[in-house]
């Protein structure tokens, strides 16, 4: 079956095939990326509510004939929305069509994608939030008549033409549900959260991993891989990775807690799996703007990085640590943090943390 779905994939144009590069950016080598990839609803690990809602909803539908309701994905790089969106294309035996809400830059685009489409295919749009608002009128109709109107010819040679479309599954996927508007929002029938995983979780996945890679690995190593993975699949995978290296390096056969944390150290993961950036992210909310609260625009000009990588990548899970809190004045810090960092503030900064 993974096969038949590796064949059948479509990629819809040159700058999907950068999108699909940004995907395994991660050092995710394509190869490995493809080997782990969970296939099927077994293979993939947690989000145990979202796998039974989507299996009876995948079900239903092959039982009906008929195609699946739209399905959005949302939450975090890297925690499986590619990986479920290839499973429900795969479960339902449909073709797979690939591309990004970036690579759709022009309705034209939008037109000769959807027109092109066969009864119950899974159009994956990768980033949607990035769809262009010219282009995204288009998927309203689509998404809700399985048509299309738009007009050829200007001035007295214009001509509306109503373009009837096959019943396709549109499948979206995005780190910032936010910035959907709610008309397109609101055409998903089947709507999905993906949060963090847990330890657990991700220990099973280090050690699924490891298995398809050729790999020994005992319950506690593959902990102690899970607590620095961030809650994320892809970054349990990639630590993996480095720690295999390193292991090869040092011709050692078995995996160790010392090793695991050796190697780790020297890519700048810490205990609780924090990189360099997380770091330097609450240094500089610690050493430049006393604890906080400061703007994110702030932050990004001092750290001389990208907006949308705070937030989306740095944020999310310091938020969830509880290492930052938002409030209406900007980002603080909080007493975990400076702790578990061990940066030393002025007694009154210190007093005003949470
Ligand atoms: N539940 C899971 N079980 C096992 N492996 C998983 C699971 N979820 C994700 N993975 C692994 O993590 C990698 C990243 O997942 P995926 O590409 O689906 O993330 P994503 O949510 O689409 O990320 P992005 O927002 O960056 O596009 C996959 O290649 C897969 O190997
Ligand atoms: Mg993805």
């Amino acid at each position: 079956m993974s096969e038949d779905l590796e064949n059948k994939e479509i990629i819809f144009s040159e700058q999907d095939s950068d999108t699909k590069k940004v995907d395994n950016n991660d050092s995710e080598s394509i190869v490995d990326t493809n080997i782990l990839r969970p296939k099927s609803f077994d293979e993939y690990v947690g989000q145990e509510k979202i796998i039974q809602s989507l299996s009876i909803a995948t079900q239903a539908s092959k039982k009906r004939d008929e195609s699946l309701d739209h399905v959005l994905f949302y939450g975090p790089p890297g925690l499986g929305k590619t990986t479920l969106s290839y499973i429900i294309s795969n479960q339902i035996e449909s073709n797979f069509i690939h591309t990004s809400g970036p690579a759709l830059e022009r309705p034209a685009d939008a037109v000769g994608l959807l027109s092109n489409l066969s009864p119950k295919d899974v159009l994956f749009i990768d980033e949607i939030h990035r769809i262009p608002k010219s282009v995204e009128e288009y998927l309203y109709s689509a998404m809700e008549d399985f048509r299309v109107d738009f007009i050829t010819g200007t001035g007295a040679f214009a001509k509306t033409i109503n373009l009837k479309l096959e019943k396709f599954t549109l499948v979206g996927s995005t780190t910032r549900p936010g910035l959907l508007s709610s008309p397109l929002r609101d055409r998903f029938g089947l709507s999905y959260h993906l949060d963090y995983y847990d330890d657990k979780d991700l220990s099973d996945i280090v050690i699924r991993s490891s298995a398809l890679m050729n790999l020994k690995i005992d319950k506690k190593c593959a902990l102690e891989i899970a607590k620095r993975s961030r809650g994320t699949p892809r970054i349990a995978n990639r630590l993996l990775r480095r720690v295999r290296d390193y292991l090869e390096v040092k011709n050692i056969k078995t995996f160790n807690e010392k090793l695991i944390d050796e190697s780790l150290e020297i890519e700048g993961v810490d205990t609780l799996g924090l990189d360099r950036l997380d770091r330097q992210y609450i240094n500089i909310i610690a050493k430049n703007y006393q604890g906080g609260p400061v703007g994110i625009e702030a932050i990004s000009a001092s750290l001389n990085e990208d907006q949308a990588t705070l937030s989306d990548v740095v944020e999310p899970f310091l938020l969830k640590i509880g290492f930052i809190v938002r409030t209406s004045q900007g980002r603080k810090i909080t007493k975990d943090a400076i702790n578990h960092l061990g940066i030393e503030l002025e007694i009154q900064d210190q007093e005003r943390l949470i």
